[in-house]
């Protein structure tokens, strides 16, 4: 990436066909009978805290932050993050995960969940859910319900059913 460098921004509703074709090349039709699209589904995600990466003027990666509830606690989704083939491996998704956590605890966000894979996510500072301690509303694989503190001990306490945050989407 010499002259043509990164360049990591807030989406922006005009973005929505690009990342919408990457999530279809990406995951194609089974991304909709995820547990945590049917989560996606009740709530927008918020385009102030979702990010693209950009080579120039190319879009080449997204991840998007959904408000959510654990229990009475609010928190967001992270997901999908989405980097286009050819340019994985190069820490983008990495610099997308780290902007929005980093915006999220900006603007007082105190946890952020997903469902992923621990050995990725653990090296952006997230850990696996103690088991039973929430649920999603379908099956979920529990090593791979994931949370990141973005405040010490925000997650002490914090247990229940994981829903769409309606009022904060
Ligand atoms: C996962 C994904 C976003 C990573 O993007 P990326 O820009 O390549 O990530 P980075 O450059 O920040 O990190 C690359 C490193 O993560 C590792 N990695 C990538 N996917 C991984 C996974 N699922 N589990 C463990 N490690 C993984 C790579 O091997 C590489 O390791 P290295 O640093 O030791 O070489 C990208 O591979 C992708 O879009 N995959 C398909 C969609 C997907 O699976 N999204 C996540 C849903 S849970």
């Amino acid at each position: 990436m010499s002259d043509l460098s990164l360049t990591i921004l807030p989406e922006t509703a005009d973005d929505a066909l690009a990342i919408e074709r990457l999530h279809e090349r990406t995951f194609g039709p089974g991304r909709y009978a995820k547990t945590a699209y049917r989560i996606r589904e009740g709530a927008s995600h918020r385009l102030d805290l979702s990010f693209t990466a950009r080579i120039g003027t190319l879009l080449v990666g997204s991840v998007r932050l959904t408000p959510i509830r654990i229990g009475a606690a609010p928190a967001l989704l992270l997901g999908p993050l989405t980097v286009e083939p050819p340019f994985r491996e190069r820490g983008i998704g990495a610099a997308l995960i780290a902007r929005a956590l980093a915006d999220a605890k900006t603007r007082g966000h105190r946890l952020v969940m997903l469902v992923g894979d621990e050995p990725y996510y653990g090296k952006c500072g997230f850990k696996p859910v103690p088991k039973g301690q929430v649920t999603m509303p379908g099956p979920v694989d529990p090593a791979r319900l994931l949370v990141c503190e973005l405040a010490e001990g925000a997650f002490a306490g914090v247990a229940g059913p994981i829903r769409p945050d309606w009022d904060a989407a």
